[in-house]
């Protein structure tokens, strides 16, 4: 939450920074700013969008070849233009942007307001920003050295970038719990809190690890840790084009996204399936295979969407693999005391890699000799780090704050891994194996031929565009796909939706039926149709709306529903990732009906580093 960007070379900075900003505005949209340092500074920040900033500084100084600027989702202060970032410290000697909360940031303020600091916003940030010029004026240390000092001195999440009009051609970054990404280039760098703004520009980049500090400067950079231990930069070549961040004939990311799914899960599992489709090969967790074989239990622990893919998982696991599963949100599982121990797989799954309350998950089980595995799509991302091993979903970046391909590669991802460890454990038959692995390489073909009945799915979302309910019911596998397409609806739409397993309408939920509420049941042909036919006509009995997802040539269902909408027929285990796909098309049209902004949906932000 909260984009960062920064640049320091001989190019002018500000349409590095707007650029930048608007690549990043997926991680914020509270309010945005913008430093500008030519020998003087120039701050500009407003509440609102990167354009309200952009018609902001119209007509104003933006000259400088040293700058910074930020993207805001708050957390400490309303979103307002004194809210905004950058934030300057008292006597104007530090600028700070900061991605993350402060934890202590009211013991640290009553502190300062002690010594005679006062305070232009309701920001932890601006407590941070002073909180360094105190050490800098009282300690008289250099602007460096103060930073680092009044880091060791902050409880939370930080990813920062500070300058300090004194020693100007200088940035100062530094993180922890929140990414920071330095592009290098020749005589110059780049900082970001993900790769996206400066691809143009360069493949080279440092990911900063926690408790590190940077200094930068046309000059080179320099590396420590916030104890003053000195660090060696460890550059790696990204691989990210313009092109993947392009919206390109689409209206909106979602949309390009959930287009994309037929590519981003072949590329999920290319390079991974033999070509006799006799075997799956996952490079990520090969060291830990044995472990893997042997786990007595897997834990999964995932927020959000991706805990909707746990679920998904959890299924596979225990069905394929016969490994007993447990679920877990990492939001609770952390403040638990959970009971882990080294007979035990983690598991976490994150589209960013960046979530704090599973990271945070993660590092709870760190010491109990568990096996860690992280299942993530952001190559070099905190989770790829923190965990022993991993499996990349190469979904390619999502720009959507609605997770779309992400969840259907994670659950790639998961089937892969469920079908592998099967057959190592000798659960799975060869046969079986084998069968199912020539099932997952027809899934984007059959994706392909969903997607072309997004005009008949969209029909249907003018039918229910202004409802104010909605319910979705499925059973087994398919009730995770049920929360998830709930979930997609009231993100998108602000339309209040909830997922049930069908069978628990009974107990309760079916006293919300009328003929006012549409119902998505998920009736595809696996163990569980009878069962929903039934449910289907509970709902119908009640006049409630039904729209249902069914497999091509159902004639039952098609009797008794409102609107029907065919997915081709597929091996059950498969079913989610099919059966997601009209769920997110539903959404997404009816979010566009209402004139939602879907890519960046009120109160959300993509990447959330706070808890
Ligand atoms: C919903 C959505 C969120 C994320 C959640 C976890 O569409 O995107 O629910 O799934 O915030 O994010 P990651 O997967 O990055 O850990």
């Amino acid at each position: 939450m909260c984009g960062i960007v920064a640049y320091v070379g001989d190019r002018t900075a500000y349409p590095i920074l707007i650029k930048g900003l608007q690549r990043l505005e997926y991680r914020g949209y509270d309010s945005a700013g913008i430093a500008l340092m030519n020998g003087k500074t120039n701050i500009y920040k407003c509440k609102g969008k990167v354009k309200d900033l952009e018609h902001l500084v119209k007509d104003q100084d933006i000259s400088g070849s040293v700058g910074m600027g930020h993207t805001r989702w708050a957390t400490h202060g309303e979103p307002s233009d004194r809210n905004a970032h950058p934030h300057q410290s008292m006597n104007g000697k530090f600028i700070v942007i900061h991605n993350g909360i402060i934890e202590n940031y009211a013991h640290l303020k009553k502190e300062l307001t002690n010594r005679g600091y006062s305070f232009n916003s309701d920001t932890d940030t601006e407590v941070l920003a002073n909180l360094i010029e105190n050490v800098y004026l009282e300690q008289k240390v250099s602007a460096e050295l103060a930073v680092r000092l009044a880091l060791t001195r902050v409880v939370g999440a930080y990813g920062l970038v500070i300058s300090s009009p004194e020693e100007p051609g200088m940035l100062i970054a530094a993180r922890k719990g929140s990414p920071l990404v330095i592009g290098v280039g020749d005589k110059e760098y780049f900082l970001a809190s993900d790769a996206t703004p400066i691809i143009e520009y360069t493949d080279q980049v440092i990911y900063l690890n926690d408790e590190e500090v940077a200094v930068i400067s046309r000059q080179g950079l320099d590396l420590k840790n916030i104890y003053n231990d000195t660090k060696t930069p460890e550059i790696k070549t990204i691989n990210l084009s313009i092109e993947n961040i392009d919206k390109g004939e689409y209206e909106h990311y979602m949309l390009k996204e959930i287009h994309e799914q037929s590519n981003s899960i072949t590329e999920t599992f290319r390079g991974r399936i033999a070509m006799d489709e006799s075997k799956i090969f996952l490079g990520g967790i090969l060291d830990v295979m044995h472990k893997l074989i042997d786990a007595k239990r897997i834990v999964i622990v995932a927020c959000g969407t991706s805990w909707h893919a746990a679920l998904v998982g959890e299924y596979l696991f225990e069905e394929y693999a016969r490994i007993p599963v447990e679920v877990e949100y990492a939001s609770e599982f952390r403040y638990r005391n959970p009971i882990v121990d080294k007979d035990d797989l983690v598991i976490a799954i994150s589209q960013s890699g960046e979530t704090a309350d599973t990271l945070a998950a993660v590092r709870l089980v760190k010491d109990s000799g568990a096996t860690i595995l992280g299942i993530c799509n952001v190559a070099g991302s905190s989770l790829s780090r923190e965990t022993h091993a991993g499996v990349y979903t190469h979904a390619g970046i999502e720009i959507g704050v609605a997770s779309t391909k992400a969840f259907t590669s994670q659950i790639t991802v998961l089937t892969m891994m469920a079908f592998l460890l099967g057959n190592k454990r000798q659960v799975l038959p060869a046969a079986d194996y084998k069968a199912l692995i020539h099932e997952l390489i027809q899934v984007p073909d059959k994706i392909a031929e969903i997607l072309k009945e997004e005009k008949n799915i969209e029909k249907i979302a003018s039918i229910y565009k202004d409802v104010t309910n909605a319910l979705y019911l499925g059973r087994g596998i398919l009730f995770p796909v049920a929360l998830e397409g709930a979930l997609k609806l009231k993100e998108i739409s602000y339309i209040h939706a909830e997922g049930y397993p069908a069978a628990e309408m009974k107990h309760g939920p079916i006293a919300l039926i009328d003929e006012s509420l549409p119902v998505v049941v998920l009736a595809v042909q696996d163990r569980s149709y009878e069962k929903m036919v039934s449910n289907i006509q509970e709902v119908k009995a009640r006049k409630g709306k039904v729209i249902a997802i069914v497999s091509k040539g159902d004639k039952v269902v098609k009797k008794m529903a409102d609107q029907v909408i065919e997915i081709p027929n597929c091996h059950e285990a498969l079913s989610p990732l099919l059966s997601v796909i009209p769920l997110q098309i539903l959404s997404y049209h009816i979010a566009v009906m209402r004139g939602c902004n879907v890519d960046q949906p009120r109160n959300l932000a993509k990447s959330v580093t706070v808890e």
